[in-house]
Order: structure tokens, then C-alpha cells, then sequence
């Protein structure tokens, strides 16, 4: 799939552009605080309706306004579809087809967006929540079941915590209500947690052809991941719920005292393993970057095989951060591929070599003029 043409209006930096995007390389250069990763945001909100750098969407709307309007106009195999976003100072709406979405969760996955900022390149290193949220993002786009059991888990744990709570200050006594809660999560968790293994092996297959290159053959990376469901008990949902139940009903005191859910998905993590040993720990700088760019460059191939299309990729700032041996490797992989947009302060040689045919964006304050 592709952005064949966008709108923004009030959205950053933005007042009002206009951007009419190529099919493969789209390259927006300009200097440091001009909005090249706000046009990004701009389309990575468009496709998940949130910002991978905000949970306060008012911070989306340019200063003084009131509203802001993203919309796009997606070329897919089966056509063309319209896609907007409407923010204001009480929420957003969405629209498909200009059919304006009551749930969110039937308007995210239109759009589909992968996003490589340097902070990525420390997915192995960096906290828990980092990796979860990666799941969560990259799973929710290409598995709608996913997406959907995912906002009801953290509904329902979002309760049970508050219960928990009450529990403990005494407010409630009903422990019979804490058990529908816990069943609750129960279910939803191992429908996560299940689909999260399967979709994490289907990645590895990806990643472990994609890492063996780079590493010229010397490398198997694997991912493990890692739960307080032990991982003999991964086969099925209901395996899972029955394990997830056990163990809730068996640290209910601890959960009370503690007046929170101590386990389940969203104290789940992913470790990655380099010929048997964890990259993490033993890793060098080198063979994180590594693990990181096969695991971008698998959550390609992924997405294309679960919806049928390629997604859209960004990448902010990462050229630079790689050295030139990883940047031919990423750039030959999606060359004729995958529309891609590139932010950068400027191109180096090597980048103008490999870039085939690029449409060069300037930014200078918010506005865009194309080369
Ligand atoms: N809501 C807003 N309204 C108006 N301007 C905003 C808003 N939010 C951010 N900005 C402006 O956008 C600028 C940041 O833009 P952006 O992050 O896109 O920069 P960039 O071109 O990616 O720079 P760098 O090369 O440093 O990454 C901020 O300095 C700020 O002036
Ligand atoms: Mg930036």
C-alpha cells in the first residue's frame, strides 16, 4: 500500500500543506526543528489514530488552535480509500470512505505503517514496556483479534486494579467479584498472550533469514518469549487461561497487599538470543543494531503476509545511526518494494548512490517545497 497524496491542517507545525508523495523514496530534508518528524507523527497518527511521541494528543494541534485535520488519500490493491483524522480539544474521530468510525479498533489497520526511529535500535537493551509496546503496536496493525482482545484486557485490568485497591483500603469486601475479574483477564490475557507467541514465531522465521545475511552466515538469532505462563503451556488459549487462572487465585493475598495485577501480558517480555546466548547481556553494539534492523526488516515480510500488502515504512533519523554496511543492507531491501520516507539533515554520499530516483521534500519551518 501507499500515501498517494496527504492533508494537514493545524497539525504541529503544520498550518495548512499539501504533499503529494512517490511511490518508493521520499526523502524530507531540512534542518533540526523544521517538522520532518512531525510529518511522520502526522502519518503514523493517521494509521494508529496515536502518537508514538505523545499520549497527550492535544500536543498534536498547532499552538493556538483549536482542531486539526489529517487526511490521506491510500492506494491499496483493491483501490483507493480516503482516510481521516480529526483532532480537537475533547478526542478525535475517524473517518473511512468519509464514514465516520465509532470504534476505533475498525479504522486502525487501514493504514499500515512501520516506524524505525533510533530509539529502536535499543529495542534489546531498553525496558520491558519498550518491547511489549512494540508487540502491541505492530501486532494490533496486522491482527484486528489481537487489537480487540488487547483493549479489553487493559479495560479489565484497569478495573481489577482499582478493585485490588479497594480491597486493600477496605473500601470493598466482595472477593467473589475479584474472581469474575480475574477470569476475566484470564481470557483476554491468554488470547494476548497466544497470539503474540504465534505471531512472534512467524517474525523469527523473518528475522533469523534476514540477520543470517547480515552477519554473512554466522549468526541464528532467536526470540524467546518470556511469560509467567510457562512456555509448555503456550499451545493453546485455553491452556493458557487455565495456567493464567491457577496462578491468580494462587496470589490473590500478594495482589490484594500489593493492590495490583502482578502478572499476565502486561508483565510479559521478549528476549532476543544470538547463537544461544542473549544478546542483551552479550550482545556487542554491533549485533544489537543487527538484531534490531532483521527484526524491522521482518516486520515487513510479516505485515505483507498477515494483510496481503506491504506496509508503509518510516524511518526517522536511522540512516545516520547505521553504519554504511547495515544502511546498503536496509535501503537494497526495500528499493522497489515498500514506500518509504526518510527524515534527514542531510544525504552522504553513499545514501545518494543507493537511493534510486528519490522525490526530495525541503522542510523549513513547517512548510515543504519539493526539489
Ligand atoms: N503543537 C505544535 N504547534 C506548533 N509547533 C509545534 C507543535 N509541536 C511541535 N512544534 C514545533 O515543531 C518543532 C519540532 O519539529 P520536529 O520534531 O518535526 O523537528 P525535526 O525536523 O524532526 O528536527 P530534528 O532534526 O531535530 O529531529 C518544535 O521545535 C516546535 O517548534
Ligand atoms: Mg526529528
Amino acid at each position: 500500500m501507499r500515501i498517494q497524496r496527504m492533508e494537514l491542517h493545524n497539525f504541529r507545525n503544520y498550518e495548512l500543506q499539501v504533499l503529494d508523495f512517490s511511490d518508493g523514496i521520499n526523502v524530507l530534508i531540512g534542518g533540526n526543528a523544521q517538522g520532518k518528524t512531525n510529518l511522520l507523527e502526522a502519518i503514523y497518527v493517521l494509521a494508529l489514530a496515536r502518537s508514538h511521541r505523545t499520549s497527550n494528543e492535544k500536543e498534536l494541534i498547532k499552538w493556538g488552535q483549536q482542531t486539526a485535520q489529517i487526511r490521506a488519500r491510500v492506494v491499496k490493491k483493491v483501490g483507493s480509500v480516503p482516510l481521516e483524522l480529526d483532532l480537537g480539544q475533547k478526542g478525535k474521530k475517524a473517518r473511512i470512505n468519509h464514514l465516520e468510525q465509532a470504534k476505533l479498533s475498525s479504522y486502525i489497520g487501514n493504514l499500515n505503517v512501520i516506524l524505525f526511529a533510533p530509539e529502536d535500535l535499543s529495542i534489546v537493551k531498553g525496558s520491558p514496556q519498550v518491547r511489549r509496546r512494540f508487540m502491541d503496536m505492530e501486532f494490533g496493525q496486522m491482527s484486528n483479534r489481537y487489537l480487540t482482545n488487547l483493549t479489553q484486557y487493559r479495560k479489565i485490568l484497569k478495573q481489577r486494579n482499582r478493585y485490588l485497591r479497594n480491597l486493600h483500603n477496605h473500601v470493598s469486601k466482595d472477593k467473589v467479584y475479584l474472581d469474575v475479574l480475574s477470569d476475566q483477564l484470564s481470557a483476554y490475557g491468554a488470547e494476548v498472550i497466544f497470539e503474540r507467541v504465534s505471531l512472534l514465531k512467524k517474525l523469527e522465521g523473518f528475522a533469523q533469514k534476514v540477520h543470517k545475511e547480515i552477519s554473512q552466515g554466522k549468526e541464528e538469532l532467536e526470540f524467546q518469549y518470556k511469560s509467567s505462563v510457562p512456555k509448555d503451556r503456550f499451545k493453546s488459549v485455553d491452556v493458557i487461561y487455565q495456567n493464567l487462572r491457577q496462578q491468580y487465585a494462587s496470589i490473590q493475598e500478594k495482589e490484594i497487599l500489593r493492590s495490583t495485577s502482578l502478572l499476565g501480558p502486561h508483565r510479559d517480555d521478549l528476549k532476543f538470543v544470538i547463537n544461544k546466548k542473549e544478546v542483551a547481556s552479550f550482545g556487542s553494539q554491533g549485533q544489537q543494531r543487527t538484531t534490531a534492523l532483521s527484526m524491522k526488516l521482518a516486520e515487513i515480510d510479516l505485515m505483507k503476509e498477515q494483510t496481503g500488502e506491504y506496509p508503509v515504512l518510516l524511518l526517522d533519523d536511522v540512516l545516520s545511526e547505521l553504519d554504511s554496511y547495515r544502511q546498503t543492507h536496509l535501503l537494497l531491501a526495500i528499493q522497489n518494494k515498500v514506500q518509504t520516507f526518510i527524515t534527514t539533515t542531510s544525504l552522504s554520499d553513499v545514501q545518494q548512490e543507493l537511493l534510486k530516483n528519490p522525490k526530495i521534500f525541503r522542510i523549513d519551518n513547517g512548510k515543504v517545497s519539493v526539489e
